[in-house]
């Protein structure tokens, strides 16, 4: 959450910044801020620092700006997602030292700052936020203070040094920019399990949380590692470890898939991203199911391709996967098809959860994570802890095997996990994730399949021909979205008017669908905010059955297969409470007769369907909140990227 932006060069910061906090508006809109240092009229050490700050959205700072402007060829930004200190100016970042002269930004979470706090009152220090940072400028201030009285030259040096020795005081994960009046021409940045890169341009650098904000900037860029801190200055960069020795370590590019994004003609990101669904899955297909192959056999596998060294699916006997959000529901649809199609007893996890109480250890282990954005803090950290934990272990079957599936392959958990499977569905912009959804779907087809080919039939996998049939289904998958899309765009945006007073919606699932009604109720809750539940259809009478009567719809998902007349019992069960039953099934004579309203689909294999079923959840969430003219793409309280525990 919260993202931050640095630049030095030798042209006007300010603009620069407010760019670089435009594309990372996602992590976080509750309030932004800049603060630039110039260079001090007939001065010829020190310069001017100029802090400007708004409560809301970038829009707001950036009307500031164009009434006041911040000169200064040097800065930083940051825009902010609220977690020490209600979302107000006086939160609001950059925070400065007792003089004035000293500004930081931060992205993270000081975990000690009470005690932090606690020490600096009692020397004196007035505190003019609520929030954990603001202890970061005060503790360099005083460290620089020590530092000039001990003679030290007032340079960029001496701003590094102070940083560094402020560091180790510091408790919790952060990622943080600092400028210093004295310094016109420095900055420092450092990075503590929070992200980081170094963008290089012409003579100039801009360092920020995520890659987006550089993308327009330069293609070198430069990702900062665990515990670096960074000098930058006009002339260069000068890198260090966190014990303070020199670092070099060539750039890299940006991969072509960094592009920013634009809404073309698309209302919101949300919708254009639903839109292209059908892209993300050709262009899987494209990529991950060769053409008709031999049938598959130990010698030939052939259904699906995906770039895994061979290592990952060897001795697998149990898979756990952790997860977050969105991804976690992923997770859930790719365990059913884990166990069922290759069986191997998978199980899923909050990674939040998994971090504190973690099962005990089992040999064979495949560690799995999910993670769009590859930043989720409670994701990395529960990959990590597994990995350490079974680092300790002598015996090699409990040796960590960790996977990884991400959109943004340059992340953390890119450097983090030594398997990566790329999602490849373009920059997702709006908090609600969609497109990105369907490639973690599709990726767990690939993985799964991949899985039972390996296994083989008769081991647990299933009988080939099923496993074909499947993957040539898949083939069709990108035209059956397409039509998919289209045809619920319209009839969802009809339908939006009839939850104006909803305040509850309950959706139904079983089996491989269950998760997707999950999904369905995520989706509505965080941009409609309509209290949503998503339930296994069975579960409904050993409760929840109670919460029904005629304010209360009902979205069941019901496709034909193992469940399908066991869910229209279910609905049934709703429908006699007088709930106004919506459905998500295919058109004919039961659902038609069952339904109040019928979101119709295509039919397909029961397993494959929950990249079908989702697409109505998206559409009906996305309307209802349109048509209440929230804002969809960026909704309240929420950030795309969850780096803070
Ligand atoms: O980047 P991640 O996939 O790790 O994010 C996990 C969740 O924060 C995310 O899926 C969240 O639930 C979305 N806003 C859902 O639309």
């Amino acid at each position: 959450m919260c993202g931050i932006v640095a630049l030095i060069g030798s042209r006007e910061a300010a603009p620069q910044l407010l760019e670089g906090l435009r594309h990372l508006e996602y992590r976080g809109y509750d309030s932004a801020g800049i603060a630039t240092v110039a260079l001090a009229a007939g001065a010829t050490g020190g310069g001017q620092l100029h802090c400007l700050k708004a409560e809301g959205k970038l829009i707001n700072l950036t009307a500031r700006y164009e009434a006041l402007g911040a000169p200064g060829q040097c800065g930083i930004g940051h825009t902010r997602w609220a977690t020490h200190g209600k979302p107000e100016e006086r939160n609001a970042h950059p925070h400065l030292d007792g003089s004035g002269r000293l500004a930081v930004v931060q992205n993270g979470i000081i975990e000690n700052h009470r005690s932090l706090r606690e020490e600096l009152q009692a020397e004196g220090v007035t505190f003019l936020s609520d929030t954990d940072t603001e202890v970061i400028p005060h503790l360099i201030a005083r460290r620089l203070g020590l530092l000039q009285a001990a003679d030290q030259a007032t340079d960029a040096a001496l701003l590094l040094r102070a940083v560094q020795d402020v560091l180790p005081l510091l408790q919790g994960a952060y990622a943080l920019a600092v400028v210093w009046a004295e310094v016109p021409s420095g900055l420092v940045v450092a990075r503590k399990q929070a992200p980081l890169l170094i963008g290089l341009g012409e003579g100039e650098f801009l360092c920020a949380s995520d890659t987006p904000a550089l993308a327009g900037f330069t293609r070198t860029i430069l990702p900062m590692e665990d515990g670096e801190v960074a000098l930058l200055t006009p002339l260069g960069i000068e890198l260090y470890d966190a014990q303070g020795a020199r670092v070099q370590r060539s750039p890299s590019l940006l991969s072509g898939t960094e592009h920013v994004a634009d809404k073309r003609s698309f209302r919101h990101f949300m919708l254009k991203e639903i839109h292209e669904q059908p892209e993300t899955a050709a262009l899987w297909v494209a990529r991950h199911l060769p053409e008709d192959g031999p049938l598959p056999s130990p010698e030939g596998l052939s259904l699906v391709a995906l770039p895994l060294d061979e290592e990952v699916y060897e001795n697998v006997e149990r898979i756990q996967i952790l997860a977050c959000g969105t991804s976690r529901h992923a997770a859930q649809v790719g365990a059913h098809l884990l166990e069922q199609l290759a069986g191997i007893p998978t199980s899923v996890y909050y990674a939040s959860e998994f971090r504190y109480s973690p099962p005990p250890l089992v040999p064979h282990m495949l560690t799995i994570g999910v993670t769009q954005s590859g930043e989720t803090a409670d994701t990395l950290a529960a990959l990590a802890m597994e990995q350490e934990r079974r680092q300790l272990m002598a015996d090699p079957a409990f040796a960590p095997k960790l996977l990884g599936i991400t959109n943004r392959p340059e992340s953390s958990l890119g450097r983090l996990v030594p398997h990566l499977l790329d999602i490849g569905a373009g920059i997702e912009v709006g908090v609600a994730a969609t497109k990105t959804f369907l490639g973690q779907l599709l990726a767990f087809y690939g993985l799964a399949v991949a899985f039972a080919e390996r296994r083989g039939h008769g081991s647990g996998g299933p009988d080939p021909q099923r496993l074909r049939a499947l993957v040539a289904e898949l083939r069709g998958l990108p035209a059956l979205l397409q039509q998919l899309v289209e045809s619920h765009d319209q009839r969802c945006a009809d339908l939006a008017h009839l939850f104006a007073e909803t305040q509850d919606v309950i959706f139904l699932g079983r089996g491989i669908n269950y998760p997707i009604a999950m999904e369905g109720a995520l989706k509505l809750k965080e941009i409609s905010y309509i209290h949503a539940e998503g339930y296994p259809a069975g579960e409904m009478k050993h409760g929840p059955i109670a919460l029904l009567d005629a304010r209360v719809p009902v979205v069941s998902i019901a496709v034909p297969g193992t469940v399908f007349e066991k869910v229209l019992s279910n609905a049934q069960e709703a429908k006699a409470r007088d709930a106004q039953l919506i459905g998500v099934a295919p058109a004919c004579p039961d659902t038609e007769q069952l339904f109040d309203l019928l979101l119709p689909l295509p039919e397909v294999d029961e397993l494959l369907s929950p990249l079908l079923t989702v697409i109505p959840m998206q559409l009906l969430s996305y309307h209802i909140a349109a048509h209440r003219g929230l804002d969809v793409d960026q909704p309240r309280n929420l950030a795309k990227s969850v780096t803070v525990e």
